[in-house]
């Protein structure tokens, strides 16, 4: 029924209990794990198969919307499926069988319920804890799957500890593994190779990595409902993307001396027409300024023409540095459902000298879809803000 990669196959064939999906982006990780977990509902009357992520927003972003892909592009699956409840998050199958999506606060809530497949979406956003609660009640497969930033308690506490875990499999996976991948698709994630050797491991390679130094040091996640809906708004920040790269958009408010940032999209193919469309659905204020990346001044007088106020950011030789410098001297505050300003913040960092090892001061170019927005924010909203007091010059 389905149309299956390489990844599909290795967790199909997999004789061991856990499979360890170590990856780097785009590998079909996520895509191949759900689709076998259809195959097994459906061959397995009234199992009960539990997909969990870290928290709500995440798995809307991710499994779910790939399961709603999987669902209209799979001709053959509707005819299995019997309903599936939006506010619990439960596919029913006609065969008695159920999918459902959830998070776990807490090793303590994760002791609810048994069940038979497990699959724990970027399990590294996911305790220990948790993790072992939900295996210890479930009595087939379980799933994992990561992109390896950094060792953490797979590494730690699993792989390897026979007596515990006694059937495990790792399968690596990278994107060179997708055949649904364009050529353009491949080959941007095969630039990161000139980005920083470090993250070309992780993310082109699926090798265990340890990616550090952030470039913007003091991002904190708050809670959606912590968001200051009526501080003071600097602005909307606005990168342009298409096939391979997202259309990125957030905006950004100021209260306390400290920024305040919403994700509003990360989507690819979206056309000018399009971004407007989705501006309208988002209530945003055409009276409010958004700052978008000059380098595309057609696309800038196309959304002006579409009546609103968009300024080109005010770019210059040093300004990734110079808006870099400035964000950090506040504190930045990202709600939860920012799932994608979450991960990039995480994952832009500085470049790493080949020969040194040591961090050079120039930022990565990728990772930068809503990274890039804040910095035309900074650029054209705060430069005036905070300035460094200067020195008075004295002659003697
Ligand atoms: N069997 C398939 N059929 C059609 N498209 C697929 C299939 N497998 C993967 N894809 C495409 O490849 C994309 C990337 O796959 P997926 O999201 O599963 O990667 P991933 O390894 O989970 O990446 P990441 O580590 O970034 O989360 C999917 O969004 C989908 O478009
Ligand atoms: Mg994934």
């Amino acid at each position: 029924m389905f149309e299956v990669s390489p990844v599909y196959e290795e967790n199909f064939n997999s004789k061991a209990k856990i499979k360890i999906n170590q990856g780097g982006t785009w590998s079909g990780k996520t895509y191949s794990i759900l689709q076998l977990l259809c195959t097994h509902a459906i061959s397995d009357p009234n199992s009960i198969t539990t997909v969990a992520g870290q928290d709500v927003p995440n798995l809307k972003a991710g499994p779910i919307r790939d399961f709603q892909t999987i669902l209209k592009t799979t001709p053959g699956l509707p005819r299995f499926i019997e309903s599936y409840n939006k506010s619990d998050r439960v596919v029913q199958f006609h065969n008695g069988s159920i999918i459902e999506f959830k998070s776990y606060e807490d090793a303590q809530d994760a002791h609810s319920g048994k069940r038979t497949r497990l699959f724990i979406n970027e399990c590294n956003g996911v305790s220990y804890e948790i993790f072992k609660q939900l295996y210890i009640r479930t009595s087939k497969d379980v799933f994992l799957d990561y992109n390896p930033s950094s060792e953490f308690w797979v590494h730690e506490l699993v792989l390897g500890n026979r007596s515990l875990y006694p059937s495990v499999q790792r399968i690596i996976s990278d994107h060179r593994h997708n055949p649904f991948l364009t050529q353009e698709q491949h080959d941007s994630i095969e630039r990161l190779k000139y980005e920083d050797e470090e993250t070309f491991k992780v993310y082109a390679r699926g090798l265990t990595g340890k990616i550090e130094g952030a470039v913007l040091t003091r991002c904190f996640m708050i809670e959606d409902d912590q968001y200051p809906n009526d501080a003071k708004l600097l602005g909307g920040g606005l990168d342009f993307g298409f096939t391979n790269d997202p259309t990125g958009f957030l905006e950004v408010r100021m209260q306390e001396g400290e920024l305040w940032v919403r994700e509003h999209i990360y989507e690819t193919g979206l056309t000018n027409p399009m971004i407007s469309e989705r501006l309208k659905e988002l209530n945003w204020n055409s009276r409010d300024e958004i700052i978008a990346d000059s380098a595309e001044p057609k696309s800038i007088k196309e959304l002006q023409d579409l009546r609103w106020k968009v300024e080109p950011a005010m770019k210059g030789p040093d300004s990734i540095r110079s808006s870099i410098e400035i964000l950090n001297r506040y504190k930045i505050n990202y709600t939860r459902s920012s799932v994608n300003f979450h991960k990039e913040q995480k994952a832009y960092i500085y470049k790493k000298d080949r020969k040194t090892g040591k961090s050079t001061n120039e930022p990565i170019d990728a990772f930068n879809h809503l990274i890039d927005p804040l910095r035309y924010v900074a650029l054209n909203k705060l430069s005036a803000y905070n300035k460094p007091v200067k020195a008075p010059k004295y002659s003697f």
